[in-house]
C-alpha cells in the first residue's frame, strides 16, 4: 500500500481543480488539498495514510479501472 503500488492520474481540464485526499481508518477527514491548474497532472497513490480521493471541478481521472471525467 505504498511506493511500488498502482498509480493514478488526474488532469485538470480548467483552472483551480481540487484534489482532495482522506485519510485512512476509522477517522475520516481531508488531510490534504492540492489545486491544479488547467492542463496540469497530478500522478499519485492510495497510500497507508490515503485511503479516498475527492475532485472538485472539471477533470479527467485515470485509473486502472479505467477513465472517468468529472462535470463541473
Ligand atoms: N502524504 C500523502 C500520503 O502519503 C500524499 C498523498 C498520496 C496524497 N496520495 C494522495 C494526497 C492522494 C492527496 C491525494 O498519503
Amino acid at each position: 500500500m505504498s511506493a511500488g503500488q498502482d498509480f493514478f492520474v488526474i488532469k485538470a481540464k480548467e483552472d483551480g481543480v481540487n484534489v482532495m485526499g482522506l485519510t485512512r481508518g476509522t477517522d475520516t477527514r481531508f488531510h490534504h488539498s492540492e489545486k491544479l491548474d488547467k492542463g496540469e497532472v497530478m500522478v499519485a497513490q492510495f497510500t497507508e495514510h490515503t485511503s479516498a480521493v475527492k475532485v472538485r471541478g472539471k477533470a479527467i481521472i485515470q485509473t486502472s479501472h479505467g477513465e472517468i471525467d468529472t462535470e463541473a
